[in-house]
């Protein structure tokens, strides 16, 4: 994080991202509340299934299903970055990491589109600053 000699408001860098938990929780609950790809990429499960335990029933996944499941997000519905803090304030172990898929499919550029996501945010934030 540095100020610009010009203006001397804060530029940020992607080396600023552990130091901006605000941000981090901004990007996670963008992912989570209207995820790009909503309902994944097709994918469906050809018959009924038990994984450690869990039932996963015959048919189309969706990310939906996670993302707006109100037992873990409460106010699903709400953008809300706060409820990615634990009570002491730092980031929980929730990155939504689910929006890009999971196995030997997942997205290849998952790393790209966060790095591009968050450096949105950041410059939101600095011409914010600047007005
Ligand atoms: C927020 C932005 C993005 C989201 C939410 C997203 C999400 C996804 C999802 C859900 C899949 C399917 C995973 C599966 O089949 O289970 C996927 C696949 C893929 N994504 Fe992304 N993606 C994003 C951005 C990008 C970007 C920026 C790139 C390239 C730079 C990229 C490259 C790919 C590729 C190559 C695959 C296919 C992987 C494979 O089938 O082996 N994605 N993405």
């Amino acid at each position: 994080m540095a100020a610009s000699a010009e203006t001397g408001f804060i530029r940020f860098c992607h080396n600023d991202r552990c130091a901006l938990p605000y941000v981090e929780a901004v990007l996670r609950e963008s992912h989570r509340w209207h995820p790009v790809f909503p309902m994944g990429v097709a994918h469906a499960v050809v018959d009924d299934d038990i994984y450690e335990g869990f039932h996963i029933p015959k048919g189309p996944a969706s990310h939906l299903a996670m993302s707006r499941n109100e037992a873990q997000y409460p106010n699903a519905s709400e953008f809300v970055p706060e409820r990615f803090f634990k009570p002491d304030g730092k980031l929980n172990v929730d990155a939504t990491s689910y929006i890009f898929g999971f196995g030997r499919r997942v997205c290849a550029g998952q790393h790209v589109a966060n790095a591009a996501v968050w450096i949105a945010i950041v410059s939101c934030v600095q011409i914010y600053q600047s007005n």
